[in-house]
């Protein structure tokens, strides 16, 4: 079946419900799932954690290569490690929050990603989740989508995810992510050619998942 090939490019701003989304749409359709943002924040916590100046390109550059990375792509139970560590919760924390866009602006980090990302994509049977997913990692996808939702929804889901973090600090960091990622020179955030743009603003996360789902489905069975 057309399952165990298809990507599912699903990109967007923080807090645009692209996680919850993606791991509910391959929890459904049984494909694996690949949280990108997950692997620039691991490649952070390392820079951070070799006390590499992360608003140092040439620093960050130099080192890019390093880190060894391994992503499991379970939606029910998703792990990411560097060096053998489990990282899942570190890469979540306000130092890695704050630290993440510069790092994921410098072309050897990226460079270094997209090799990871694709060898796992492999032969596909995946729904991933970034910034450049349909744009440049996977542009060939059958299946692209491009959500957002207003700052204001963003910002009370992530900073709920985060554990009641203060909803206009939230706010701020976001939109402050936004400028970064969409303003960058390599692969910026963008809505891709032949994507679907699903607000998601006024939707529950079930109905995201059942568009998401639907989209899917006519890439199964053509009309
Ligand atoms: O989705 P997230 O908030 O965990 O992503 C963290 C950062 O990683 C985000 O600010 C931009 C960067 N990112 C990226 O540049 N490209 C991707 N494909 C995914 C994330």
């Amino acid at each position: 079946t057309v399952l165990a090939t298809v990507v599912v490019a699903l990109d967007g701003p923080s807090g645009s419900g692209k996680s919850s989304t993606a791991r509910g749409v391959a929890s459904r359709l049984g494909l694996r799932y690949l949280d990108t943002g997950a692997q620039f924040r691991a490649i952070t916590w390392w820079m951070l954690q070799h006390e590499v100046d992360v608003h140092d390109a040439a620093a960050v550059a130099a080192r890019a290569d390093e880190a060894v990375l391994a992503s499991g792509t379970d939606p029910q139970a998703p792990t990411i490690t560097v060096d053998g560590t489990d990282v899942a919760t570190a890469i979540r924390q306000a130092d890695v929050t704050g630290a993440v866009s510069p790092v994921s602006a410098v072309p050897e980090v990226r460079a270094r990603l997209l090799a990871d990302q694709r060898a796992l994509i492999g032969e596909g049977g995946i729904v991933v989740e970034g910034r450049d997913i349909g744009s440049v990692v996977a542009p060939d996808a059958q299946v692209k989508v491009y959500l957002t939702a207003d700052p204001a929804a963003r910002a009370v889901r992530r900073a709920a995810e985060e554990g009641g973090s203060d909803v206009e600090a939230t706010r701020a960091s976001l939109l402050s992510r936004d400028t970064i990622d969409s303003g960058r020179a390599t692969a910026p955030l963008t809505m891709p050619d032949g994507a679907v743009h699903i607000d998601t603003t006024d939707f529950t996360l079930d109905e995201v998942i059942d568009q998401v789902v639907a989209l899917v489905g006519a890439v199964e069975a053509p009309a």
